[in-house]
């Protein structure tokens, strides 16, 4: 999909169809201006029928009365309640419909005058757009998705224009296209995406934009010390893999940001092995690494002026007669020993060897991880929110803004040290699962804390956000399969630090 702005008048505006935006309580369409009498009344009538209400979306034809073709209303519903997200979501709509009816080009009215900033606007109605004709279809013959139509934004007040407009065009469609791309890696199915691949599409990302690349095979791993990756990765032919992506474009003193993300490619759940229902689904468990990598690239693509380090330890948990088993005790590369109780309790620990990997080496100022860690997270907080875990209330702020800005909730669990004892062991420093079903979620994060130490941290459990559910709320944006999720709320997040 192109992408491009103009600032003409709607009535002159040669297009196949004109698209507006109306609230349900006004009753006028948002920007659309005066076009000619008769285009006018139909507009009106048009707009009565749909009454405003959120993705109601109404096509009238102007048989050559003025410039465009067609003009489209779509409601946005209460202007009371009107966010970034609802925009997002019916241009989303919008989308599909034109693509449907196989509309090659259409021009959307920017809204203005709504209680939103210009900037959030833009960025919602080029993230919907492009988002919501994604579909995986990679290995179908039959694609959906071919001849995407072009969207020019026209920008009916100098108000919704500015210089900085372009600068927002151009990075909404890089963070759009890294959503698509982790949703790309994400949806791979498990035969096809062994750690090895993951290491190459970071290898190739990292070529593209000039980051620092650097893949530790099943020997270097076990070499290092690294004794989670090691004994998860040991049940599978595909050998585990360790990712490091580098990239540096901030003050060469400024501490990196260090981001680590779970890519397990497959979660069998090892010798504790999970129940065959949905375990196809377990192809998603690789979701916290794609999200990492998406992250990177599109970092690496807007030029942000920040070091950002990412580690993505990647594994395939399989049973197998070298499969690590429960009872084992196992050394982590914190130097703490592990006892295993359940071998699907594998994110952590390959989590654990990242998190300590990444702050011992490279002595980040704050850490953020992301895994499908927990069955529980799903249980405590649905599909639609993942839940996040902090030793560090500042950065924890920052993270919750950022997704009150992009619309990918979190909500905070606690951690104290009542926690931190439900991980401990018997036979060794600690275990790797809690006290039953007691605190899933958090016990999960207290095995991770043993990693981090004082180095401000915020993990995010995506089991629930990471791909869709049966449960998960519909958005125009998200179809089958990978969400993306993280992708912009971090993007969000770094772009607001300086
Ligand atoms: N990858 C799973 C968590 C998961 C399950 C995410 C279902 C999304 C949907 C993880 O490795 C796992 O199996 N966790 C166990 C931990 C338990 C054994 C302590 C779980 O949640 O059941
Ligand atoms: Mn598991
Ligand atoms: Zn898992």
């Amino acid at each position: 999909m192109r992408i491009r702005a103009e600032s003409v008048l709607s009535e002159k505006k040669k297009t196949e169809i004109l698209c507006a935006f109306c609230f349900e309580d006004t009753n006028i369409p948002i920007g659309l201006g005066k076009l000619n009498k008769k285009i006018d009344q139909i507009v009106l009538q048009s707009v009565k029928e749909i009454k405003g209400k959120k993705s109601k979306i109404n096509i009238i034809h102007s048989h050559n009365e003025i410039s465009a073709e067609r003009v489209l209303i779509a409601g946005l519903g209460k202007k009371s309640k009107i966010n970034s997200d609802i925009i997002r979501d019916v241009t989303g709509n919008i989308t599909k419909k034109i693509h449907e009816l196989g509309i090659k080009e259409f021009t959307i009215i920017v809204p203005n005058k709504i209680p939103i900033k210009n900037e959030q606007v833009i960025s919602a109605i080029i993230e919907g757009a492009n988002l919501s004709l994604y579909d995986f279809d990679l290995f179908k013959k039959e694609k959906s998705n071919r001849n995407q139509p072009d969207l020019s934004l026209l920008f009916p007040d100098k108000s919704t224009g500015g210089n900085n407009m372009h600068n927002i065009i151009k990075s909404s469609i890089i963070i759009s296209d890294a959503v698509k791309f982790t949703r790309d890696v994400a949806n791979l199915p498990p035969n096809e995406c062994p750690p090895t691949k993951l290491g190459e599409i970071a290898k190739k990302i990292a070529n593209e934009n000039k980051m620092k690349c650097t893949v530790f095979s099943k020997n270097e791993i076990k070499s290092k010390g690294l004794g989670g990756v090691t004994a998860v990765g040991q049940g599978s032919k595909n050998e585990p893999k360790f990712i490091i992506l580098e990239y540096r474009n901030g003050k060469k003193e400024q501490k990196p940001i260090l981001l680590v993300g779970k890519a397990v490619t497959f979660d069998t759940g090892g010798i504790s092995l999970k129940p065959g229902e949905k375990m196809d689904e377990m192809k998603f468990d690789k979701c916290g690494g794609c999200t990492v990598l998406g992250i990177m690239k599109a970092i690496s693509e807007l030029r942000l002026a920040i070091n950002v380090v990412a580690i993505i330890p990647s594994v395939e948990n399989m049973p197998s007669g070298d499969a690590f088993r429960p009872g084992d005790i196992i050394k982590l590369f914190n130097g703490k020993t592990a006892e295993i109780l359940n071998t699907d309790a594998e994110g952590r620990l390959i989590l654990a060897d990242g998190l300590a990997y990444g702050i011992k080496y490279y002595q980040p100022s704050s850490v953020m991880d992301f895994a499908t860690l927990t069955g529980a997270c799903i249980v405590a907080l649905g599909t639609n929110v993942a839940g996040i875990v902090s030793n560090n209330a500042k950065l924890a702020g920052k993270i919750k803004n950022a997704a009150a800005n992009t619309s990918e909730e979190v909500w905070e669990l606690p951690i104290n040290d009542d926690y931190m004892d439900m991980v401990k062991s018997k036979v060794a420093d600690i275990r790797n699962i809690g006290m039953g079903r007691s605190a899933g979620t958090i016990t999960a994060a207290a095995f991770l804390a043993n990693s981090v130490g004082n180095v401000p941290w915020v993990h995010f459990d995506i089991a629930g956000t990471a791909w869709i559910q049966p449960s998960t709320k519909n958005k125009s944006y998200n179809s089958h399969g990978a969400t993306g999720f993280g992708v912009r709320l971090v993007i969000d997040y770094l772009m607001n630090q300086k």
